[in-house]
């Protein structure tokens, strides 16, 4: 019987991670389950920093739905598993799971809700090996978790992506310019090709296709001898030239094991090479956090909601170190194992630790096949 549940949100935030909150907790309290919510995900689970969350008069997951952000809080930095700690004027990088095992029993917590992408899925695989039972929820604006088909927050992302490629549209058509529009996606351009299509882009660079940038220029240059002396360029941050690298803004130092590259210069990059292969000028455009923040749209909050119940679901009825997917349009839910343990369904790519396995876009994917169909180019 399951009384008490624990739900921690980790890594970059994204749009639904509150509905996914409120689904847990209303589920939860339908079931007669006491919900609780670690403070800056698994930091808090270190620091055994938790509330009690309800949705009672009064209580503090009340109007969560449309709202941004995380009430939880959420961390990008904090791998108990290799966590950073100051002995001696040094950084130390340091195993300290066991106390947050520690604090989930102190708690008396029979199941804790792990939300995040790849990384905070990897520890939750490793909490269930240390006996916990835990169920995942993925989350990523990138959408490149294995084994589902959708993350949330990734919908919300690329509606802001292609509102701001319509923006950027009647600018450049003003002034004849190219346009470029740099968003996220660090290994996967899910984001970029998605919002290419919704955006009607010209071209879409992204980390799957290594791009030629001669024949990117070729195809606006075909426009602008039609006379459409603008062109709408998106280019993923984790976009890369063949033959090249990703553009790395700087170093972080968030632990060993993790891909500390804080990207950025991909878009900046396109647009000045474009700029001089083509004549016309060309502008680049940062979109970055906006479009992890602010309202879910419709779609996320459904999606968001969704999971949330499955995953309560899921630990009522006692299916632990599982993930809540969708597969083939439907919720269902695969072993965490599967998902990001030894047993990987897809092989392994490259991605923020060296056992990940990021869902990564597929030449055969109808996207591509879409985008390809309508002349988008893709820097091939
Ligand atoms: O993982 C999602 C993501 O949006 C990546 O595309 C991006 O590289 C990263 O987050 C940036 O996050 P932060 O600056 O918060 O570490």
């Amino acid at each position: 019987m399951l009384k008490k549940v624990a739900i921690l949100a980790n890594g970059g935030d994204v749009s639904g991670f509150n509905a996914v909150i409120r689904a847990i907790i209303k589920t939860a309290e339908n079931n007669n389950v006491e919900c609780y919510g670690f403070i800056d995900g698994y930091r808090g689970l270190l620091n055994n920093d938790i509330i009690r969350l309800c949705t009672s008069a009064n209580g503090n997951a009340i109007g969560i739905l449309p709202k941004g952000g995380s009430i939880i809080g959420s961390s990008t930095n904090a791998n108990v598993f290799n966590y950073p700690v100051e002995e001696n004027g040094k950084t130390v990088y340091k195993d300290l799971s066991d106390k947050c095992v520690e604090n989930i029993k102190k708690n008396e917590i029979d199941c804790l809700f792990t939300l995040g992408g790849d990384g905070t899925q990897k520890s939750a695989r490793d909490f269930s090996l240390k006996g916990i039972n835990v169920i995942g929820v993925p989350k990523t604006i990138d959408n490149d978790v294995a084994c589902t088909e959708i993350t949330f927050g990734y919908n919300t992302a690329v509606s802001v992506a292609a509102d701001a490629l319509d923006r950027l549209h009647t600018t450049g058509e003003t002034h004849h310019r190219i346009m470029v529009l740099e968003v996220m996606g660090r290994y996967a351009g899910w984001i970029a090709l998605e919002s290419a299509i919704a955006g009607g882009a010209d071209v879409a660079l992204i980390p799957e296709i290594p791009y030629d940038i001669n024949k990117a220029a070729e195809k606006i240059l075909n426009r602008k001898a039609l006379g459409k002396e603008f062109s709408v360029v998106v280019v993923a941050e984790g976009a890369m030239p063949i033959n090249g690298s990703i553009s790395i803004k700087n170093v972080r130092n968030n632990g060993n094991g993790v891909d500390n590259n804080k990207l950025g210069g991909a878009g900046e990059k396109v647009a000045q090479q474009l700029q001089e292969l083509t004549g016309l000028e060309a502008r680049c455009t940062v979109l970055g956090y906006m479009q992890r923040g602010g309202t879910p749209t419709a779609y996320d909050r459904v999606l968001s909601t969704k999971y949330g119940a499955k995953a309560m679901q899921l630990a009522l009825e006692g299916k632990f170190n599982t993930l809540a997917v969708i597969k083939n349009g439907r919720l269902d839910s695969v072993p965490l194992e599967d998902v990001v343990g030894e047993n990987k369904v897809i092989g392994a790519v490259s991605g923020n630790t060296p056992e990940s396995n990021l869902k990564r876009v597929n030449m055969d994917d109808d996207l591509v096949k879409t985008a390809r169909s309508i002349g988008i180019n893709l820097g091939d």
